[in-house]
């Protein structure tokens, strides 16, 4: 285990493009295997849940083919990938195909939505052991209604068995807004006998959406609110039509603003911050930060916003050092920053009254128990935190006193307290900083650019 300290100060000033986003990349693999012919893919990941991914898509026939470190992209390689088709998975010959998808929930998770459909074949899906404590059976039941055969254990948790099985087009309501899930379903039902449709509680994450309509496939996506003015339940009802087959075109993945995040918030809580954070992707289902930061008080906004090839819109977040108030975070808010919540507790140390996140009880299927692990985390440096059920209720107090957190094996926990170090008033001791690798394996680099020394 790697232990490393951060801070007090410096404070965080410059400009840099944060790695490529992990949840489009694995999404760039899977669906360029699924596909016909060979697919660029610019500024893949290279992460330790991503390089998952690619062994998961080269044991099923897809051929990978490492070009180089991306130019544009740092932390990002160019990749060749060239599919087996939607309906030529490699199973496994007599044998299970074993598939270890290492410590990647979205792998874990959406990975299965393609096998279900095969004609023949069966793969054991199983990796890490947080990923031996991440519920499956969200997207065992939904398959499992369309047909498929899958089993897990004890009816809930990895090794999932996947069997290669015809899929029905039955209609989906989900419990919990998960892209993961959602795109699971939207897979399958690219194999399913008819238009498989989806209703979420709340939009989440539409990557898969984004990019199956690049691909060329019906994808039809429609909010059931009814009375806006008025409120209302904000459900969205996803429309997918089956294919015969799927042709992906060149994909560039945009700077990840789960990553971007950690140094936008840096900047909001360090005295003397000011950066700027390239080609970073802004899709509103995912970008919640952006607008709790904006409620805060945060000086932080987006520049040079554009399209980016694929459909994800990208641009520069800056983000400065200012006073924060504090803010509350519920409902339709949770999923569209269900990854950035430990970042709201940390801003939450140093905003004027009592932040609060409900709603959020999916942060305690994570790579951590995220309620627990935050909290007990900056309970430790001094923060006056309580859990909640459902999240989590911080006052400020404009200050942090430092001390230990362990990243207890996740990334986002690693690097939460990275930052809460430089904010501190004696510093932060990161034990398990090797975490960070999982998403971002060039984050102290960063940081030290950013901090522009040697002295974190
Ligand atoms: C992800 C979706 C989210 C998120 C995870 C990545 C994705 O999970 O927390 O880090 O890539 O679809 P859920 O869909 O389970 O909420």
């Amino acid at each position: 285990m790697s232990t490393a300290t951060f801070g007090p100060g410096p404070a965080l000033v410059g400009r840099l493009r944060p790695p490529p986003d992990k949840s489009i990349s694995h999404r760039a693999a899977i669906l360029a295997a699924m596909g016909e012919g060979s697919v660029r893919v610019s500024g893949y990941l290279d992460a330790d849940d991503t390089r998952s991914t690619l062994a998961a898509i080269t044991a099923l026939g897809a051929g990978v083919q490492e070009i180089g470190p991306s130019e544009e992209m740092p932390g990002g390689i160019e990749l060749e990938i060239r599919g087996v088709g939607l309906r030529g998975a490699r199973g496994g010959s007599g044998e299970p195909l074993p598939i270890d998808v290492g410590n990647a929930g979205t792998l874990l998770r959406i990975l299965p939505g393609w096998l279900a459909g095969q004609a023949e074949g069966t793969w054991v899906l199983d990796g890490d052991e947080s990923i031996r404590r991440r519920p499956v059976d969200r997207i065992a039941g939904p398959l499992a209604d369309m047909g498929a055969d899958v089993s897990c254990r004890e009816d809930r948790l990895p090794p999932l068995v996947v069997r290669g099985a015809s899929l029905r087009a039955v209609p989906q309501t989900l419990d919990v807004a998960s892209a993961q899930v959602k795109s699971c379903i939207l897979l399958a039902g690219l194999l399913a006998d008819g238009p498989t449709t989806i209703v979420e509680p709340a939009p989440s994450r539409d990557h898969t959406e984004r990019m199956l309509r690049a691909a060329g496939v019906k994808v039809t996506a429609r909010d059931l609110r009814t009375l806006p003015g008025l409120g209302g339940p904000p459900e969205r009802r996803i429309e997918v039509e089956p294919v015969a087959r799927l042709h992906l075109g060149a994909i560039q993945v945009p700077a990840d603003l789960s990553s971007a995040a950690f140094f936008a918030v840096g900047a909001a809580i360090v005295a003397g911050s000011d950066v700027r954070l390239e080609r970073t992707g802004i899709n509103p289902t995912r970008a919640g930060i952006l607008g709790i930061l904006n409620r805060m008080g945060a000086a932080s906004w987006v520049e040079d916003e554009r399209a980016a090839p694929g459909g994800e819109p990208v641009g520069t977040i800056a983000a400065r050092h200012g006073a924060l108030t504090a803010t509350r975070v519920t409902g339709a808010e949770v999923p569209i920053a269900i990854d950035e919540l430990p970042l709201v507790a940390l801003l939450g140390c140093f905003a004027d009254g009592e932040t609060v996140v409900t709603g959020a009880e999916e942060l305690r299927h994570k790579e951590s128990d995220r309620i627990a692990s935050v909290v007990d985390g900056l309970a430790g440096l001094g923060a006056e935190i309580e859990a909640r059920e459902d999240g989590f209720a911080v006052t400020g107090s404009a200050r942090l006193r430092g001390g230990i957190i362990d990243a207890q094996d996740d990334h986002r926990l690693a690097m939460l307290g990275a930052i809460a170090g430089l904010a501190s008033e004696e510093g932060v001791e990161v034990h398990g900083m090797e975490a960070a690798a999982i998403s971002y394996p060039g984050f102290e680099r960063d940081l030290r650019t950013l901090t522009g020394s040697g002295l974190l």
